[in-house]
């Protein structure tokens, strides 16, 4: 016997009915963005794997032991995008739309990570994204936040979620934190791990967001970046608090917040849930004002975050707060061969005449089984053509959730009868 072959691990089929969750979300989540007059942007999943090696960078979990990176026919090499904003900055300045511009831009799509897969983790995850170009206020880092929150309310999650914020600095301040970094992890380095160990000298800040709960004590007491603002930076963290603040938005600072990428400058920030396990973090992003440059472009600003969208799912669904539309639909059946051409002439005019679903049964046989057929589908209405509907231009009516039975009406009145039905205007 031939064996079945399997989905790679950790990558997810999305079928129905579990789809009609997905679009729930994607629904609420394009009326979003538009609110805030953010556009679309769609970047290829694979890429030069040097754009992930100079934006991530080289020294990261992300870049070090989890992409998916191979060499093609050609001999460059490429990789699965682990995120979004790379390719969106690169195509950003590829396009020509970052120089002396503001751009609010959106993206919602795959990503690839090899990590180990569990509840929350996966290989292939999907990431809705916002990036916002060509401002360095204070203002723009809120207005992410605040769309972010906008959509935990319009979710039910607000009371869900916890907002935490720290700021990076810059490279000035980053330099002296590094520095008071490497001599707090030099004089504890025989309790380090070997990652850590190499990052002392490689990447000091990323020994900040090890996962290993064994060092979770020493990082708790390492030099804050706090303590190395400089004044400009540290008025900038205090601005978005204050507007946070006007917004009702609550937050906590956490120090030790550094994100898993090396692009970050200024504020960075992540939504945390204790619903799903070991993975906590929905959503995170902050400002990378270097990027821009880094990736070829002229000096421009960013702020951006991306959340999760399986994550966000899994807890929509262990809170039981998505709420499915139902949908309007009727089944057409016809009883004989005439019948069943005229049944799909009439599903065909039905689609054109209304805004809602026509399933035609296309197996035909015995009455009692397409109307089984029918049961199982979603519609509320079936609609049945035999002989004598054929003869009088008439079609049965069959209300098949409802104890009304059934009912004979003009095909003419038919349009009017199920507007007024699934109250269309
Ligand atoms: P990130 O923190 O690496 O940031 O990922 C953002 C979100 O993607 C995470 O909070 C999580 O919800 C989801 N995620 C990450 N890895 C996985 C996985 N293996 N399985 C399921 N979900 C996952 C970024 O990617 C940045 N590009 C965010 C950003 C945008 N910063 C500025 N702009």
């Amino acid at each position: 016997m031939t064996s079945t072959i399997q989905a790679v691990r950790g990558m997810n089929d999305i079928m129905p009915p579990a789809i009609s969750h997905w679009h729930f979300v994607e629904e609420r989540i394009r009326a979003l963005v538009s609110g805030y007059g953010y556009q679309e942007c769609r970047s290829p999943l694979l890429e030069n794997t040097h754009l992930f090696k100079r934006s991530i960078g080289a020294v990261t979990d992300i870049v070090e032991k989890e992409m998916y990176t191979f060499t093609d026919l050609n001999g460059d090499s490429l990789s699965l995008r682990p995120e979004g904003t790379a390719g969106c900055v690169r195509a950003g300045i590829e396009n020509g739309l970052l120089y002396n511009q503001i751009q609010r831009l959106w993206y919602m799509g795959p990503m690839y990570r090899h990590e180990r897969p569990q509840k929350g983790r996966y290989r292939q995850f999907n990431q809705f994204g916002v990036e916002a170009f060509g401002m360095s206020t204070p203002e723009i880092d809120a207005e992410v936040i605040l769309l972010s929150s906008r959509l935990w309310r319009q979710l039910g999650l607000a009371e869900t979620l916890t907002l935490e914020i720290n700021s990076l600095g810059t490279v000035a301040s980053r330099k002296a934190h590094k520095q008071a970094l490497v001599d707090y992890f030099t004089q504890l380095e025989s309790r380090l791990d070997e990652d850590s160990k190499r990052r002392l000298t490689t990447n000091p800040l990323r020994i900040l967001d090890s996962k290993n709960p064994d060092l979770a004590t020493i990082i708790s007491q390492a030099p804050s970046i706090l303590d190395f603002l400089l004044p400009e930076e540290a008025a900038h963290f205090a601005r978005v608090q204050a507007l946070l603040t006007q917004a009702s938005i609550p937050y906590k600072i956490n120090p030790y917040l550094v994100r898993g990428l090396d692009y970050y400058t200024h504020t960075v920030f992540e939504w945390t849930t204790t619903h799903l396990g070991a993975q906590t973090t929905v959503c995170a992003g902050g400002r990378y004002d270097g990027l821009v440059e880094q990736l070829g472009g002229k000096p421009t600003p960013g702020v951006g975050f991306a959340l999760g969208l399986e994550r966000l799912l899994l807890l929509l669904e262990t809170l039981n707060k998505i709420e499915l539309p139902i949908t309007k639909a009727v089944y057409v059946m016809g009883l004989t061969e005439q019948g069943i051409e005229q049944a799909m002439r009439l599903a065909e005019a039905l689609r054109a005449e209304l805004t809602i679903t026509v399933i035609l049964d296309c197996v035909g046989g015995a009455l009692k089984k397409q109307i089984k057929r029918a049961d199982k589908s979603v519609a509320q209405i079936g609609i049945i053509i035999g002989e004598d509907e054929l003869k009088h231009n008439t079609v049965i009516i069959k209300y098949l959730r409802e104890e009304r039975g059934q009912a004979s009406i003009d095909r003419e009145g038919l349009t009017t009868h199920l507007k007024r039905y699934f109250s269309i205007d």
